[in-house]
C-alpha cells in the first residue's frame, strides 16, 4: 500500500476529530453548490470520514458514499451509522450507469492517479444532466503550523509531491481539464474561509492531524517527537493563530442528451 493511502488508514481518528472541524463551512458550501436536496440521488466520491455525505444527508438527499480507506470508513461508519459507506476505488466505480443526480467530491481530486478515468467513471454513473461538484486547495491559504512540514522531512515527500495540486489549485487549469472529459456547463469560483484556533496547542494538534504529518511524526524514536515536538511550540508561542482556507469549487454537467447546448 502507497505511504499515503497507508496514513489515511491510520490516523483517521485525528482527521475527523481536528481537520473535519475546520472544514465544516467548505464541506457546507460543497453542498450547496451541488443542490443537495430532497430525494437527491447523491454519491460522495472519497467521502473519508464522511462529513460531505453527512451534510448532504442532513438536507434530505439520499447518499451513497464510497472511499478506498478502511479506515477512514471506520469512523466514518461510527459517525453515521444510518448512512450507507462502502468501501471502493474511484477509478472502479460499482453502481449502475445513470445511477446518480449528483455526484460531490471533497479535497479529492488531487489524489487520484489517473484522473481522466476517474472523470469517466463519474459521467458514467451520473444520469444525463446530472452534476459533478468537487472541491479543491486553492491558492492563498494560511495557518500557523510551527514549521512542522520543515522539521519533519521524509520519504513521505515524496508522495505529497506527487498530488495532482498543480492542476486543481489552478481554477481555469482544472476546469479545462473537465471540459476535455466531456462535461459540459463548467464552472469555477475560488472561495475563502477564515478562522482561529483557540490556543497554540490547538494549532499544533491541527497541524499534527495531517495524515501524512501524523505517519511522520509516529515513526520517529520518542526523544525525537519530543524534540520537534518542544521546537514547533516554540515557533507557535507567539505566532498569529489565524487561518485562511482557499478553496476552489468546481461545478459542472454530464452531457443531457436531449438538450441543445452540448
Ligand atoms: C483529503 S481526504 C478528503 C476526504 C473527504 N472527501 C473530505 O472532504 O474531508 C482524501 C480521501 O480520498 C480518498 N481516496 C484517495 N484515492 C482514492 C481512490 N482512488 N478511491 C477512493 N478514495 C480515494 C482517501 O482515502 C481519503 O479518504
Amino acid at each position: 500500500m502507497a505511504v499515503l493511502d497507508e496514513a489515511y488508514d491510520t490516523h483517521a481518528e485525528l482527521y475527523a476529530s481536528f481537520l473535519d472541524p475546520t472544514l465544516a463551512a467548505p464541506t457546507e458550501r460543497l453542498v450547496e453548490l451541488a443542490g443537495a436536496g430532497a430525494d437527491v440521488r447523491l454519491l460522495d466520491l472519497a467521502t473519508g470520514t464522511g462529513p460531505v455525505a453527512r451534510a448532504a444527508a442532513g438536507r434530505g438527499a439520499r447518499v451513497v458514499a464510497v472511499d478506498q480507506s478502511r479506515g477512514m470508513l471506520d469512523v466514518a461508519r461510527r459517525l453515521s451509522p444510518q448512512l450507507d459507506f462502502r468501501v471502493a476505488d474511484a477509478h472502479a466505480l460499482p453502481f449502475d450507469p445513470a445511477a446518480f443526480d449528483v455526484v460531490t467530491c471533497g479535497l479529492s481530486l488531487s489524489h487520484f492517479r489517473r484522473r481522466d478515468a476517474v472523470l469517466r467513471e463519474v459521467l458514467e454513473v451520473l444520469r444525463p444532466g446530472g452534476r459533478f461538484v468537487a472541491s479543491a486547495w486553492g491558492p492563498g491559504s494560511c495557518f500557523p503550523t510551527g514549521g512542522i512540514g520543515d522539521l519533519l522531512s521524509t520519504s513521505a515527500d515524496e508522495e505529497v509531491t506527487s498530488l495532482d495540486e498543480a492542476t486543481w489549485s489552478a481554477a481555469e487549469r482544472g476546469a479545462e481539464v473537465l471540459r476535455r472529459a466531456g462535461f459540459t456547463r463548467v464552472a469555477t469560483a475560488t472561495e475563502f474561509f477564515t478562522g482561529r484556533f483557540a490556543d497554540a496547542e490547538q494549532a499544533l494538534a491541527w497541524s499534527l492531524a495531517w495524515p501524512l504529518t501524523a505517519a511522520d511524526l509516529a515513526a520517529l524514536d520518542p526523544a525525537a517527537r519530543e524534540e520537534l515536538l518542544t521546537v514547533a511550540r516554540e515557533a507557535l508561542r507567539d505566532a498569529d493563530l489565524s487561518w485562511r482556507f482557499a478553496i476552489n469549487y468546481f461545478v459542472a454537467m454530464a452531457p443531457d442528451t436531449s438538450s441543445v447546448d452540448r
